[in-house]
């Protein structure tokens, strides 16, 4: 039975890569004097990550074995489910620069020292397999793809340590590492937890499904990510602003917690919806939902697709996984309702694609209440005007 208050983490302990204190200064200090590497925001948030868990079992940037072990078969060398690589790249310059067995200081544009790698290994990889296996195309116009053209030619592994927490301001009050969620889930009695990924404002079929899931567990965590998006999806303090409104309004405060996932997008669907899931396992939850075209990003993957990969692998992770099918508000209906209980057509159907909705709010129109609360709408068009 899938338990919050005892589920083991991703290959069974809760990574903790975050040094304070003392220790903390001693490598601040020591870090001054150590070649460093200027690292992306990206890189940031996945030091980050592993800092703090929400990677676990990775202590580090994965080694060769490792990266082409989970580009070929979902898996980490040591055969644990793991569909995602993460990776630190590095110029071909930078990289001649470093030592094998060096500690490196990782920087970020704002002159912080973020974390510190013990350089283990060098390696050169393919970029074109590298899309293919993980986003399935080689298209530069899929926003993974062209990070991949993007970034240097090398990735650097080893593990990590943590100096310096990102800050997460204005969204402070919503952060919390996995061992703080995972206590609060005992400390609210939760014993079932689901999981919820969005990158979107929560609309009305979001809503439907979280309530449909929330029927059948002790609570619900709303992790919206944070971290880095495309530029044309809606920033993350117009979604924060909007997740708060919707919960005040229409939700149990008791059964719902929002807590943001400082991770970045990769939009690699099927895949990432394993990863989406995995992170949320070591955040504490037993359950997570993967509803239609999970983490996808135009035409680029089956409606389903993500929910047919995770079905091969949703036992060995542990979890259980919530598939929904397409939702909408159906006028003959009348309610919310999926393609597997309403009979009606299309035409009756509000089915809005992201895009559009985005347009619209962008133009100041409001999306019909059936398909975005109008509280909700409210908040986003004021926040797309002042983003414009
Ligand atoms: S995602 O990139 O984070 O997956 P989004 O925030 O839109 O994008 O989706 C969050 C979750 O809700 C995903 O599991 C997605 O599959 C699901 N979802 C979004 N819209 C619908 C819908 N209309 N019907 C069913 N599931 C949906």
């Amino acid at each position: 039975m899938l338990n919050a208050t005892t589920i083991e983490p991703h290959g069974g302990k809760l990574i903790q890569r975050e040094l304070k204190g003392e220790e903390r200064k001693k490598y601040l200090d020591k870090a001054k004097s150590m070649p460093s590497l200027s690292v992306s925001k990206w890189t940031i948030s996945d030091i980050e990550l592993i800092a703090i868990g929400g990677f676990s079992p990775l202590t580090g940037f994965m080694g060769k074995e490792d990266y082409l072990s989970v580009l070929k078969r979902l898996r980490l060398d040591n055969g644990l489910v793991w569909s995602l690589p993460v990776t630190l790249p590095a110029s071909k310059e930078d990289s001649k620069k470093l030592a094998i067995g060096e500690e490196v200081a990782l920087i970020g544009d704002d002159g912080i020292t973020y974390g510190v790698l013990k350089l283990e290994e060098k390696f050169e990889y393919d970029k074109e397999y590298e899309a293919q296996q993980v986003y399935k195309t080689t298209d530069s116009k899929h926003p993974g793809v062209k990070k991949i053209e993007e970034k240097g030619d090398v990735y650097l592994s080893g593990p990590i340590w943590m100096l310096n927490c990102p800050t997460h301001e204005p969204f402070g009050q919503f952060y919390k590492k996995p061992i703080e969620t995972r206590q609060m889930f005992t400390d609210l009695g939760w014993k079932t937890v689901v999981g919820f990924q969005t990158r979107n404002p929560v609309h009305r079929a979001h809503e439907y499904i979280q309530k449909l899931a929330l029927e059948n567990v002790d609570g619900l965590l709303l992790q919206p990510l944070v971290g880095e998006t495309k530029e044309d999806d809606i920033p993350a303090d117009v979604r924060m602003e909007s997740y708060q409104i919707l919960l005040k309004q229409y939700f149990p405060v008791d059964r719902v917690q929002l807590v943001i996932n400082p991770a970045a997008m990769r939009y690699a669907g099927p895949r990432e919806a394993i990863f989406h899931a995995l992170v949320r396992k070591n955040f504490g939850c037993t359950h997570f939902i993967v509803g239609r075209d999970h983490a996808g990003v135009g035409d680029y993957y089956g409606t389903y697709e993500a929910q047919e990969l995770i079905s091969q692998y949703e036992e060995e992770m542990g979890m259980h996984i919530f598939k929904f099918e397409h939702s909408f508000y159906c006028k003959k209906c009348m309610n919310m309702a999926s393609t597997k209980t309403c009979p009606h057509s299309n035409e009756d159907r509000f089915i809005l694609s992201g895009t559009k909705v985005r347009t619209m709010l962008r133009e100041g129109k409001t999306p019909p209440p059936e398909f975005s609360r109008p509280e909700v709408a409210e908040v986003l068009i004021r926040g797309m005007q002042e983003n414009k």
